[in-house]
């Protein structure tokens, strides 16, 4: 094949030298605008997986590549005049600029021809000659830009600044340095790649950017400004930039993060930076790049193989693997966006939350890593959890919370799930085993499902409620059973449907009206949930006195059933939900338009639930983070303001979930994928939280608790199938001081044993 890459960077040098090593006879030219040795950046950082990538590609190249990395495994975050060493990272770089003169070499010696001082420009008509265009020129691509339609480029430029610098100072770990200054805070990420030179990129908001003068500065005096900024660190070196002799190169940048819906248009394939990027944070752009090359030779050099198949193949695998890395990369991106929200953790959880803020790394992988730093850690999370009483090293969820004067004996949580098993609102034996089975079964505080205030509140006729004494004998016989056979706290969450209710049970076809029997609903405004739904009586002021009292009625009822603590169900688009979000409330008069109206009933009706309940137990109030509908609908910067709202009234946990609001929502699953939201409400508002949304390992758990991302952690569907997921979770951590009832000791112990000898027989089994 007669082939052109454009772009002597990584990608098109190493997909170069992969043809050529897969057949020889295919005749490569490789343009570069740059002369040969000038590059921007400095070094770049790989993983062990990476290298074993490339030494079964190409061992020649990868041998010297191999011989010159330089190896760290300590990381250092310098924050608030501490340092938190953490250990065990093994991190692998090298000086992009040698890593390209490696390339080149093995590519002249392979018979790729270099052009140099080559600018591309891709309307010339002499590329139509060449079987194949390579589009490895890089973020900025002209020949990706040039047909940006056919590929479906999408870009995000991202908000922060940054600059690509090099020092002679030598970082003995990789170094994160955060300083507070008047203009706001400024980073920087330091790493050794030389024996005598280190990357230092130096990242700071837009406003701060701005606030500091930077974008008044010449190059050289951003650079003097950085060297003062960051003295301390650099110990006399100083900080050069390589930018200034390269085409079109600017100090400092925007990230970009890029993607394509297509790799191909014609002849023109794109490779590496010009298909996609992830930001430099996760440091994996260089990786990414080698491994699209490896690909993409691989699938034109087998025979079987049509063109065209080769192409969709290699798209459809790298594509992929991108999405997962971007996905990563976007969490470590916004991590450091919106640094503010972390600056007033102590130390160490500042460092914890930086080094697991990609979801990539969690708990247990830092105690593979460190395991003394990670005990470090636990500690400090004890003792902050019982007021400095406890010094012991056990994983976060284990550790207590007190909300009021109530202790939960650990933060894992029954989320509220509505049963659909109630005849006229009571609560009956399936009820009684269900939620006895799951306090049995360790969690520290159990949720009701949602539990209606009148008949017409109920979601379905299955609904459980909290309207008359049979409703307050069935819940006291289960309360007492929690509170007689376990060290669970038991929650009761009261709701009403709104327009979503008069539906069938959840297995039969919910949000769907029924066959027959319906009742009437009403809602903020008449607005159906789906075209077959009833359309919903906006409510009068008489509607709002009489559900408001209803909800302190249940609440007296709830007092005399034992219950430790009420959760308020402002979420999901049930009736308060559908008074919050504006995809439901057109409301006119005081209780519509601005945040502020549509939040006045509800929090009417958390005030009087209040005023009800003792003062010395705690209430919570469950919300829609987002309505999934973009600036149309609650938005998480809402979701902030109304958790301040119902904290200034008295609630003391805000329950953080998300959507349900409006049946064409466009929600973004994933594992914890809700956790964001619970994150910005904890430390925007400065609020407690409870995290919930496909949890489902200790891991997760401990890691979303030890990063200060919500207090406590609420699983739903794991607990369907596992009531005894906690005391899993005890044996499986080795954790000895779970309560577990006695009747089941004899089990909790048999599964400890178990989990270890299979724990230790598999770790044999890695090592041989
Ligand atoms: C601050 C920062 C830090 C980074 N840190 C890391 C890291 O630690 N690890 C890592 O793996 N990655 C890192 N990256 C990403 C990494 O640099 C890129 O992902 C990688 O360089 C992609 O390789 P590429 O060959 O696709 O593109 P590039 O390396 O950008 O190469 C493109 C080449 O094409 C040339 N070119 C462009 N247009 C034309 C034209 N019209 N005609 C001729 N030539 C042209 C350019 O001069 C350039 O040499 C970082 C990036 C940034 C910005
Ligand atoms: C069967 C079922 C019933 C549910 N009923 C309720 C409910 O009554 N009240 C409520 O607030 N959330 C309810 N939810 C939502 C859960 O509490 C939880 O937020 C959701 O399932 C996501 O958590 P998970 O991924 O751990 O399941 C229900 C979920 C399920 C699966």
């Amino acid at each position: 094949m007669k082939i052109a890459c454009i772009g002597g960077g990584p990608a098109g040098l190493y997909f170069a030298i992969s043809m050529k090593l897969r057949d020889p006879r295919h005749e490569i030219e490789l343009f570069e605008r740059n002369p040969p040795g000038v590059t921007f950046g400095w070094g770049v950082v790989f993983s062990d997986l990476t290298v074993e990538n490339i030494t079964r590609n190409d061992p020649v190249s990868a041998d010297i590549i191999t011989r010159e990395f330089a190896h760290w495994d300590d990381i250092d975050v310098h924050f608030r005049g501490e340092t938190v060493t953490s250990g065990g990272h093994g991190f692998i770089g090298i000086g992009r600029k040698r890593l390209l003169e490696i390339l080149q070499d093995r590519a002249r010696e392979l018979g790729v021809v270099l052009l140099f001082n080559a600018e591309c420009d891709p309307a010339d008509p002499k590329w139509r000659h060449y079987d194949l265009v390579i589009a490895s020129d890089g973020a900025n691509s002209r020949f990706r830009d040039a047909r940006a339609q056919a590929f479906g480029v999408d870009v995000d430029v991202r908000a922060n600044k940054f600059v690509w610098l090099g020092t002679s100072k030598v970082f003995d770990a990789f170094t994160f340095a955060f300083e507070e200054t008047t203009h706001g805070w400024i980073w920087a990420h330091a790493y050794r790649f030389a024996p005598d030179c280190s990357t230092f990129i130096v990242e700071c908001s837009e406003e701060t950017w701005r606030s500091f003068g930077f974008d008044r500065m010449t190059q050289d005096e951003s650079i003097a400004a950085c060297e003062r900024l960051f003295a301390k660190y650099l110990e006399g070196h100083g900080l050069q930039s390589n930018a200034t002799h390269l085409v079109g190169s600017a100090a400092w940048l925007n990230f970009r993060r890029i993607k394509c819906e297509r790799w191909t248009s014609g002849n023109v394939i794109l490779l590496g930076d010009a298909a996609h990027t992830a930001h430099f944070s996760i440091g994996s752009g260089t990786k990414l790049a080698l491994e699209d090359a490896i690909k993409l030779a691989d699938v034109l050099n087998r025979p079987s193989l049509s063109l065209e198949a080769a192409l969709d193949e290699y798209q459809a695998e790298r594509n992929l693997e991108v999405l997962k890395l971007q996905n990563s990369a976007r969490n470590s991106t916004e991590w450091f966006e919106t640094l503010e929200r972390y600056t007033h953790f102590e130390p160490l959880q500042f460092a914890y939350s930086l080094l697991t803020r990609s979801q990539r790394i969690s708990h247990e992988n830092l105690r593979l890593r460190d395991r003394e730093w990670l005990e470090t850690v636990e500690r400090w999370f004890w003792k902050r959890a019982t007021d400095g009483r406890s010094n012991k090293t056990a994983p976060p969820m284990f550790a207590p919370l007190k909300l009021r004067e109530m202790q939960v004996e650990n933060r894992i949580v029954v989320s509220p799930m509505d049963m659909y098993s109630a005849v006229d609102g009571t609560p009956n034996d399936f009820h009684f085993v269900h939620y006895g089975e799951r306090a049995l079964g360790g969690a520290g505080l159990i949720f009701t499902e949602m539990t209606c205030v009148s008949p017409e509140g109920r979601i379905s006729p299955g609904c459980t409620g909290m309207w008359n004494a049979d409703h307050v004998a069935a819940w006291k016989r289960i309360v007492d059973f929690v509170h007689a056979n376990s060290k669970a706290k038991i929650c009761l969450q009261l709701g009403h449907s709104g327009g979503k209710g008069s539906t069938g049970l959840g297995w039969e076809g919910s949000d769907l009206p029924l066959a027959d029997g319906n009742w009437p609903v009403m809602a903020a405004s008449d607005v159906r949930w789906l075209p077959v739904s009833q359309v919903p009586k906006p409510m009068t002021r008489a509607d709002m006195d009489e559900v408001r009292d209803q909800f302190v009625a249940a609440v007296k009822m709830g007092i005399e059933c034992g219950f430790d603590m009420i959760e308020l169900h402002a979420a999901h688009g049930y009736l308060l939900s559908g008074f919050i979000t504006p995809l439901q409330n057109r409301r006119t008069d005081e209780y519509g338009g601005s945040l502020e109206n549509r939040l006045r009933y509800p929090l009417e009706v958390f005030v009087a639930m209040r005023a009800a309940w003792p003062g010395d137990r705690p209430m919570s109030v469950r919300i829609s983070a987002t309505d999934w509908a973009g600036e149309d609908g609650i938005t998480p910067e809402d979701a902030v303001l109304i958790g301040e709202a119902f904290a200034r009234e008295g609630a003391d946990l805000i329950d953080v979930s998300a959507g349900q609001t409006w049946a064409e929502q466009q929600p973004v699953y994933g594992r914890m994928f809700q956790t964001p939201f619970s994150d910005r409400v904890r430390n925007e508002g400065k609020l407690a939280t409870m995290a919930v949304g496909n949890i489902y390992e200790p891991d997760h758990a401990n890691s979303i608790l030890a990063a200060g991302r919500a207090d406590l952690v609420a699983l739903a569907r794991p607990h369907l199938v596992d009531p005894f997921w906690t005391l899993r979770a005890a044996a499986a951590l080795e954790y000895r001081d779970v309560h577990c009832p006695p009747q089941y000791l004899n089990g909790l112990s048999q599964l400890a044993r178990n989990l270890k000898r299979e724990a230790e027989a598999n770790a044999t089994a890695l090592r041989v």
